[in-house]
Parts: C-alpha cells; sequence; structure tokens
C-alpha cells in the first residue's frame, strides 16, 4: 500500500486514487496527534480499530438514510469512498460541556447542552482551526447559505442517531466533530471519520472521571491506556452493531 502515490496524506489517514475516479481508498494510520500536531505519538492498532468503528457508525447512518461517502471496507485498514471535495468546516455538536468549550467559556465539565450546541470551525491548520462566528462563516463563504442549513440539520440528525446508538453501547456521547464534502454530482456527503479520534466517549459504567474517558482525551491528557480504551469501544460497536 505505501508504496503507491498518495492523493493526500493527513495526519491520521492517507487518501489514495483508485482505478475510478469516483472512488478513493483511505488508509487508517496509528499516527495521533493533538493540540495542532503540537503532540505527536502513536497509538496501537488505532488506524484497524478506527476503521472498523468507522464502517459501523458509516453503516449505521446509511441505514437511517444519512448520505455518507463510505462504500464498503475492503481491508481492516482501508476504506472505499465515494471521492467528494472536503468543505473546509469542522461541524461540532456537542451534547455536554468538554474540551474547548470548558476551557473558553468557563462551563463546567459535564454540564448537559439542550438542545445540543452546534459549532463551525474553519478547518485550516495554518490558522489553527478558528471557532467561526455565523457572519465570519458567510464572510468566508465556505459553503453557501442552503449548505449551512442543511449541515447543521444533518449534524443534528447524526447526533440523535449516534447518541442513541451508544447510549445502547453503555457510552455517552460528548461531543464529536463531522467533515461534509460535495460529490461529482453535486450531493452532500458525510465524509471523514467517526472515531474515539474526531468524538468524546465516556463510559456510563466508569467509576471516575479518568477511568471514563474512551476517546482521544487519554492521548492529550497523557490518562494511559489509549489502546484499550479504543478497542473497548469497538467491542460495544461491534457487539450492539446487529441491532442496526
Ligand atoms: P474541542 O472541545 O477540542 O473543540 O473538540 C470538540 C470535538 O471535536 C471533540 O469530540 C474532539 C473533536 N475534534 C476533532 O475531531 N478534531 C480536532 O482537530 C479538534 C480540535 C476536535
Amino acid at each position: 500500500m505505501t508504496d503507491r502515490p498518495k492523493l493526500y496524506e493527513g495526519k491520521a489517514k492517507i487518501i489514495y486514487p483508485t482505478d475510478d475516479p469516483d472512488v478513493l481508498l483511505t488508509y487508517f494510520k496509528d499516527d495521533a496527534t493533538a493540540f495542532n500536531a503540537q503532540k505527536r505519538g502513536q497509538i496501537g492498532n488505532k488506524g484497524r480499530i478506527n476503521c472498523a468503528i468507522s464502517t459501523h457508525l458509516f453503516q449505521l447512518l446509511e441505514a437511517r438514510g444519512v448520505p455518507t461517502h463510505w462504500i464498503d471496507t475492503p481491508s481492516e485498514r482501508e476504506m472505499r469512498v465515494r471521492a467528494v471535495k472536503i468543505i473546509p468546516l469542522e461541524v461540532v455538536v456537542r451534547n455536554l460541556a468538554a474540551g474547548s468549550l470548558c476551557k473558553q467559556t468557563g462551563l463546567p465539565l459535564g454540564l448537559a447542552l439542550n438542545p445540543p450546541l452546534v459549532e463551525f470551525y474553519y478547518k485550516n491548520d495554518g490558522l489553527g482551526d478558528p471557532l467561526l462566528t455565523d457572519e465570519r462563516l458567510r464572510l468566508l463563504d465556505l459553503a453557501t447559505p442552503e449548505q449551512v442549513i442543511e449541515l447543521k440539520r444533518l449534524a443534528l440528525e447524526v447526533d440523535r442517531y449516534l447518541t442513541d446508538f451508544f447510549a445502547d453501547c453503555g457510552i455517552t456521547l460528548v461531543d464529536f466533530k463531522l467533515e461534509f464534502g460535495v460529490d461529482a454530482q453535486g450531493l452532500l456527503l458525510l465524509a471523514d471519520e467517526i472515531s474515539p479520534d474526531t468524538c468524546r466517549l465516556w463510559d456510563q459504567a466508569a467509576e471516575d472521571e479518568t477511568q471514563r474517558v474512551l476517546d482521544k482525551d487519554r492521548f492529550r491528557q497523557d490518562l494511559g491506556q489509549v489502546e484499550e480504551a479504543y478497542q473497548r469501544v469497538l467491542d460495544r460497536v461491534l457487539a450492539h452493531a446487529a441491532s442496526f
């Protein structure tokens, strides 16, 4: 795989072209970064685990009528996806206060947010992925006003489906980040990945605040047992996948 010409290499994935211009191959790496790549490392088996979790979540969402880029998963670390032009926005949905929301507002960790908060960040590493106001979103013209409305609607729909599914797994979906793209036909598709790299997931059965973290915060905050936490998420997802 590594000898083939890459179309693009990101922090956690490599994108390869295929013989079909409408189809790309995504390879999931074990590389992990945080804080805009200031912290770098590897999480054992992360590529395999995230590819499997993303596969199941994309399948679940497709089954619920959410259009995604996922086509199939030909190997443990590879996903075939529809080629899309990624909209450079990170769409974050928050059900409980955590992460940058707590840091920037002083809200207490774990505060329930009703309704969920939907935020748009400018996907631009050079600028540090800044949070956008509605006016800045309009000014930058990264998506049409109609697309912005649709992105928000889809993000909240994804939130409802994933919150319910993770609850069945005994996991609280605290927050997550989505990326969307537009395919050759002009269709808006959910893209990228949905995994413990891109979600905050708390184990409802855990006894304390540190043990409950099943996501990349274990890496960000040096909490240890990162691979074990990711694997636990996968085990629960697989155990409940039959009920899609
Ligand atoms: P934040 O609290 O750091 O803003 O993160 C919100 C959610 O977005 C959290 O689930 C982690 C995810 N996320 C990414 O997937 N990529 C990123 O670059 C960042 C900053 C957050």
